[in-house]
Parts: structure tokens; C-alpha cells; sequence
């Protein structure tokens, strides 16, 4: 099953709820929430009380991606305040195993993360105990960037990898994903799609998650 996680980061918070039970009512089954913290990235956007006054008004799973230094510090409280998946940077993980292990005591999902220019090898040996890997198809920091081709064998060789050793981990895909690549970012072997721009942008937001719809229908062309 495909999955679209649409990026909070694009809607128009004037209407965020309203937003937000739209993307559920077209049937996005993940919410992806980018927090940044100034540090890890250059730019700032949410965090905690944007998460917590969102939760009541939708039943879709909080994909919390966390683009912050010291992730580890704060795992508690984005689960408290109703993250159900924490994906964290290997890039800013000083020991990735102890971040795991903390975001599944805390009962959420875990997932790591890799930036264009991280070697994909360096996240194997986690990926027994993870329930997803988040391969960043731009630089992270901003919303509304091209998405980098050379992420295409990437998320080849990741699936390949996945799917030789028998393991159980999505494979999401975050940046420049819209309806013209998204039949190319399936193909190359991705479950769980991230769209900022693609869902919240030009067109409404049913239109636009129902072009992701057709291509998840369409599925995997050999
Ligand atoms: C970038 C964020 C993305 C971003 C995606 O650092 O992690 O999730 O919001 O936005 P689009 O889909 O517009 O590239
Ligand atoms: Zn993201």
C-alpha cells in the first residue's frame, strides 16, 4: 500500500484545520510535520503546541520529522503532544541506537532520516529495528525545492537492499514530490510519499491528492 504523507508545511495556516481534515477527508494517510529548529537546518517553522492543538481535529498518523539538533531531548514531549511516528536525522545523532530505542519506549514508530549527501550504507545497520527510512530527495530546510534525480537510484538501492535482506521498513521519500514524479519515485521502489507544494499548492487540495491517488491505483509499472 502507497502511502501520501502531506507536508504541513505548505498550507495556509489562516485555515490549517479546515486544511488539514481535507487532506484526510481525500484520503492522505499520513500528516508530515516538519520541525525545524534554526540549527541543523537554517530555517525555523513548529513545534510542540502546533502538534498538540492539531491532533483533535485529525485520526491520521503524525509523521514527525525532526530536523533539530539533540533530537533525543525531546522525543517525550512530541510523542506527549501526539507525534505516532518520530524520524530523526542521522546526521544529528551522536548515538542512534539510544534515539531509537527512547521513541519506541515511548510507544511511536521510529524513523531516520538521510540528507542527498549521506551515504545510504551508514543507515543498514539500524535498519533491522526501524519501522521507516526517510531518504530526502532535496536539501532539507525548506519546502518547495526541486526534487534531486540522482535520489532516483537511491531509493533503487535502498529498496533493493530492503527487499534482499527480508526487511519490514517503508521506504519514504521527502522533497520536490508532486504528480509530474510520482509515478518515477514509485517505480524506483518508495511507500511513503511526502508533498508540500503537490498537495497544498495550485490546485485545491482534493484535485491534487487525487493525481497521487490515480498513480498509487495505477501502482508499480515493470
Ligand atoms: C524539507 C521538508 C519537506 C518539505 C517538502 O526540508 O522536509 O517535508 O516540506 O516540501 P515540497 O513537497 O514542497 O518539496
Ligand atoms: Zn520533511
Amino acid at each position: 500500500m502507497y502511502i501520501l504523507a502531506p507536508s504541513l508545511l505548505a498550507a495556509d495556516f489562516t485555515r490549517l484545520g479546515e486544511q488539514i481534515s481535507e487532506t484526510q477527508a481525500a484520503g492522505a494517510q499520513y500528516l508530515h510535520i516538519d520541525v525545524m529548529d534554526g540549527v541543523f537546518v537554517p530555517s525555523i517553522s513548529f513545534g510542540m503546541p502546533l502538534i498538540e492543538s492539531i491532533r483533535p481535529v485529525s485520526s491520521q498518523f503524525f509523521d514527525v520529522h525532526l530536523m533539530i539538533v539533540h533530537p533525543e531531548k525531546y522525543i517525550e514531549e512530541f510523542v506527549r503532544c501526539g507525534a505516532d511516528g518520530i524520524t530523526f536525522h542521522l546526521e544529528a545523532a551522536k548515538d542512534p541506537q539510544s534515539i531509537i530505542d527512547k521513541i519506541h519506549q515511548c510507544g511511536a514508530k521510529v524513523g531516520i532520516s538521510i540528507k542527498p549527501g549521506t551515504a545510504l550504507e551508514e543507515v543498514f545497520p539500524y535498519l533491522e529495528q526501524i519501522e521507516m527510512v526517510l531518504i530526502m530527495s532535496v536539501e532539507p530546510g525548506f519546502g518547495g525545492q526541486a526534487f534531486i534525480p540522482g535520489s532516483y537510484e537511491r531509493i533503487r538501492r535502498m529498496r533493493e537492499y530492503i527487499d534482499t535482506h527480508g526487511l519490514n521498513v517503508k521506504i519514504e521519500v521527502d522533497g520536490g514530490v508532486g504528480k509530474k514524479n510520482v509515478r518515477e519515485v514509485l517505480n524506483a521502489g518508495a511507500d511513503v510519499f511526502v508533498a508540500g507544494s503537490g498537495v497544498f499548492r495550485k490546485n485545491s487540495i482534493s484535485d491534487n491528492i487525487s493525481k497521487f491517488r490515480e498513480a498509487f491505483e495505477e501502482g508499480k509499472q515493470e
